[in-house]
């Protein structure tokens, strides 16, 4: 694995856009501007140093019980390697240099995940072997739109395992780093597809459209057969399903989808506003909300996520 110093010193070639001036999607400023937030944001934490926290026996049992440990560590061990091989093509080198710092970033994911597992005694699967994307573009999106699902629904059930003592504050604070780096990495992705469908030549964007359309329908078909694999006891990378059953007991799944919708908007104000924001995820979460709200005529819930945001 590169070592963090490796992404610093970074080309200065291209000019970011200065805070508040107007960008246009697709053009140059707008390439700077999106990998220099990746770039710029890297924390160069050591997994090696990280301090996992001792937990009280009834804590640790209900991490070690969580079945999303074997697919969690494989997942991040494919989206390096999805990610790390659609690097190996790209042309520009700023963009380059981002792509390639996600990748390090995913796996250092698997290693913080590796090291946790140890920590706590958890037993993991032997890991399939990773086998090399045979079009990168694909894995790279496969890897892209997946993390926009999980990591809005990881945002959520994190805070919520905050709030109702699911895990203690001591564990969750040690994880932060990784959840605030899957944000970063989704609003990379959704910058990427804006820039790369608008610099891409015209004959080829009916196909790129299409092979968005064709990684949607994937991984909505993955994700329903993992449902179904949940519900006779096999893993799936489905944290949202597992998760949300866990604690299920604790939450109600509306309180849930707010407090995503709440943390996903929290997470992502810390970068350039004039960075499009992953809206599709939110978008279908919202009308949920109104499906939800209208078979229960919940009316006291209608008002805003207030109650679930800071301050209150
Ligand atoms: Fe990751
Ligand atoms: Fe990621």
């Amino acid at each position: 694995m590169n070592h963090p110093s490796a992404f610093s010193g970074l080309r200065a070639g291209a000019k970011a856009a200065a805070p508040g001036a107007p960008m246009r999607l697709g053009s140059g400023e707008h390439l700077s501007l999106f990998c220099r937030m990746l770039l710029d944001t890297h924390d160069p934490y050591r997994p090696a140093i990280m301090d996992w926290p001792a937990l009280e026996k009834e804590a640790r049992d209900r991490l070690v019980s969580l079945p999303i440990w074997d697919i969690a560590v494989q997942t991040e061990g494919r989206a390096r390697l999805n990610v790390a091989t659609y690097a190996t093509g790209i042309a520009d080198p700023l963009l380059k240099q981002a792509v390639e710092l996600n990748a390090f970033e995913e796996g250092r994911h698997q290693t913080v995940l590796s090291h946790l597992v140890r920590a706590y005694g958890i037993e993991l699967a032997p890991e399939p072997e990773c086998v090399t994307p045979k079009d990168p573009e694909w894995a790279f999106m496969v890897t892209g739109f997946s993390e926009c699902i999980d990591s809005f629904f990881a945002f959520g059930l994190f805070d919520a395992a905050k709030r109702t003592g699911f895990f203690p504050e001591s564990l969750v604070d040690t994880f932060e780093p990784v959840i605030q780096e899957e944000a970063r990495h989704i609003l990379f992705f959704v910058n990427w597809v804006a820039w790369h469908r608008r610099t891409m030549r015209r004959w080829r964007r009916p196909f790129f459209e299409l092979k968005v359309l064709r990684v949607w329908l994937f991984l909505i078909w993955e994700r329903i057969g993992i449902a179904r694999n949940v519900g006779n006891g096999v893993q799936g990378n489905n944290f949202t399903v597992t998760g949300a059953n866990q604690l299920g007991a604790d939450i109600d799944v509306g309180d849930l989808v707010r407090i995503c919708l709440c943390e996903n908007d929290r997470r992502m104000s810390r970068y350039d506003g004039r960075l499009p924001r992953p809206s599709t995820v939110p978008a279908l979460a919202r009308l949920a909300l109104c499906f939800m709200r209208s078979s229960r005529k919940d009316k006291h819930k209608r008002s805003s996520c207030s109650s679930y945001c800071g301050g209150s």
